[in-house]
C-alpha cells in the first residue's frame, strides 16, 4: 500500500490534521489537494498544539516533501504567516513545495466572500470569509491568477489591473464598496511573490517522481463530504471536492494512484457555518459536548454546532469515497455519558430514505432514526490497545462502522499524536 488518502466523513472538523500528522510519520510526502485557509487542522505533539490552514499536517516530521497541490487556493500573506510561524518554532520547511498552478487568493476575493455573504441576509453561507468561494468562482470563469503568474512580475501586473478594473466595478456598483488601489494590492504582492518563490515548483512532476521512486504518499483532505461542492448540502457548502475523487484533480493523479481511502469521523456530529443539520442537539447535551470538546472553530472561533452520531452521513461519505476504513476520534468526548444515540436512518414522509436527499427542503422535513446505546462512563485517554476499551465503547464503534458499511481502521482518544489506537496497518 502506497498511497493513502485522509478524508473528512461529516461536515469537517473531524480531526483530519490529527490523524494526517500520526500517518505522515510513514509516509515520504504529504499533499493537500483543495480548499485553502478555510481549513484549520489541529495537531498535537507531546502537548503542544499547532494549527494549519494551508501547510499539509505532515510538516511537523522533518524531512518530508509537503505538498501545496494545484486544487488549492492560496491566500499568499496568510501562508507566509504560517511558515514564518513554523520557522520561529525550529520547524524544518524544506520540504515545502507550493504548485505553480495553485490559484492565488487576492485581497477582492476576501472582500467580495464578505460582500455576497452581507446580500445573501438570512440565507447566508455562513462561510469563512477568507474569500475561497470568489477565488473558485474566477478559476472556473478563467480569470484567475495562479501561483506561476505570480512569479512572473509583468504577467502578474497586467492580469491584476484587467481583473481589479472588473472587481472595483463590481465593489462599487453592486456593493456599494470602496474600490481597490492597484499599485498598493501590486506591491504587496509582489513582496509575496519574492518570499514564496523558493517553494514554488510544478508539484505534479514532484508527485510523480515521488510515485515512480515508490515513496509512500498521504492525501490530506481539507472540509469533508458534505461541505463537497457536487455532494454535500449544497448550497451550504464550500466551493471545492473534499472527496477522495477531488484528489485526481487537486493533485495530478489518475484513480489508479490510490491505493486506499480513510474517513475520519468524530464520534458525534459537528457542523459550523448555516444549512441542515438532521441530527442536531439544541438543549443541555449538544452544550455538554460543545464544552467538554471545545467545539469553537480553529479558523473562526465560531462556536460549532452539535449533535448525535449521524451514520446516515458516514454511510453516504463511504459510498462515494469508497472509504476502505474509518478513523474514529474524539472517542473520548463522550466518556462521560450515561447513554447514547446514533442516527440509523432518515424517515420522509412516514417512510424510510434509501437515497441521501438532494432536496433541503426534503432534508429540513426528515426525522431521524435513533438506536440509543449504553454509555462506558470510562475515561479512554490513555487506552492504546483496542481490547482494552471499555466494552460499551467498542460497541458503540463497531457499530458505527457497521452502519457505514466500512472497518474500523483507528479510534483516537485524544488530540495527541501519541492518543491513537491502530487497528489495521495503514500503508
Ligand atoms: P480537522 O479540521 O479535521 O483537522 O479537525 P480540527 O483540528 O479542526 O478539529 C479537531 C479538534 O479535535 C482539534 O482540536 C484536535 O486537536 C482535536 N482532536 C483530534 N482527535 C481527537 C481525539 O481523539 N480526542 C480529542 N479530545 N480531541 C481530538
Ligand atoms: P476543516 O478542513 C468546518 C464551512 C464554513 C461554511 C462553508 C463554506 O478544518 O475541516 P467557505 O469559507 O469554505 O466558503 O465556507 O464551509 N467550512 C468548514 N467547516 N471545517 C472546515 O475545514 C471548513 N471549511 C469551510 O463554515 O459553512
Ligand atoms: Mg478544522
Amino acid at each position: 500500500m502506497s498511497s493513502v488518502v485522509v478524508m473528512g466523513t461529516q461536515w469537517g472538523d473531524e480531526g483530519k490534521g490529527k490523524i494526517v500528522d500520526h500517518l505522515a510519520e510513514q509516509a515520504q510526502v504529504v499533499v493537500r489537494y483543495q480548499g485553502g485557509n478555510n481549513a484549520g487542522h489541529t495537531v498535537v505533539v507531546k502537548g503542544i498544539e499547532s494549527k494549519l490552514n494551508l501547510l499539509p499536517s505532515g510538516i511537523l516530521y522533518p524531512g518530508k516533501t509537503c505538498i501545496i497541490g494545484n486544487g488549492v487556493v492560496i491566500d499568499p500573506g496568510h501562508l507566509l504567516k504560517e511558515i514564518k510561524a513554523m520557522l520561529a518554532k525550529g520547524v524544518d520547511m524544506s520540504g515545502l513545495k507550493i504548485s505553480n498552478r495553485a490559484q492565488v487568493i487576492l485581497p477582492y476575493h476576501r472582500l467580495l466572500d464578505e460582500a455576497d455573504e452581507d446580500a445573501r441576509g438570512e440565507s447566508k453561507i455562513g462561510t469563512t470569509k477568507r474569500g475561497i468561494g470568489p477565488c473558485y468562482v474566477d478559476k472556473n470563469a478563467r480569470v484567475g491568477i495562479r501561483i506561476v503568474d505570480l512569479m512572473d512580475r509583468e504577467e502578474f501586473a497586467g492580469r491584476l489591473k484587467v481583473n481589479l478594473a472588473a472587481k472595483n466595478e463590481l465593489l462599487t456598483k453592486i456593493y456599494g464598496k470602496q474600490p481597490m488601489d492597484y499599485d498598493a494590492v501590486l506591491a504587496e504582492y509582489l513582496g509575496y511573490a519574492d518570499e514564496l518563490r523558493p517553494y514554488v515548483a510544478d508539484t505534479i512532476f514532484t508527485l510523480h517522481d515521488a510515485i515512480n521512486n515508490g515513496d509512500r504518499i498521504l492525501y490530506e483532505g481539507a472540509q469533508a463530504t458534505m461541505l463537497d461542492l457536487d455532494f454535500g448540502t449544497y448550497p451550504y457548502v464550500t466551493s471545492s471536492h473534499p472527496i477522495a475523487g477531488g484528489v485526481c484533480v487537486g493533485a495530478g493523479v489518475g484513480p489508479k494512484a490510490i491505493d486506499k481511502v480513510i474517513g475520519v469521523v468524530k464520534a458525534y456530529t459537528t457542523r459550523v457555518g448555516e444549512g441542515p443539520f438532521v441530527t442536531e442537539l439544541h438543549e443541555e447535551t449538544g452544550e455538554m459536548i460543545r464544552q467538554r470538546g471545545h467545539e469553537f472553530g480553529t479558523t473562526t472561533g465560531r462556536p460549532r454546532r452539535t449533535g448525535w452520531l449521524d451514520t446516515v452521513v458516514v454511510k453516504y461519505a463511504c459510498m462515494l469515497s469508497q472509504i476502505d476504513c474509518l478513523a474514529i476520534t474524539r472517542l473520548d468526548i463522550l466518556d462521560t455519558l450515561p447513554s447514547l444515540k446514533i442516527c440509523t436512518g432518515y424517515i420522509y414522509q412516514g417512510k424510510p430514505l434509501h437515497e441521501y436527499p438532494a432536496s433541503l427542503k426534503v432534508l429540513a422535513q426528515v426525522e431521524p432514526v435513533y438506536e440509543e446505546l449504553p454509555g462506558w462512563q470510562t475515561d479512554t485517554t490513555a487506552i492504546r490497545r483496542y481490547e482494552e476499551l471499555p466494552l460499551n465503547a467498542r460497541r458503540y464503534v463497531e457499530r458505527l462502522s457497521e452502519c457505514a458499511g466500512a472497518r474500523l481502521g483507528i479510534v483516537s482518544v485524544g488530540p495527541d499524536r501519541e492518543q491513537t489506537i491502530v487497528l489495521e496497518p495503514m500503508f
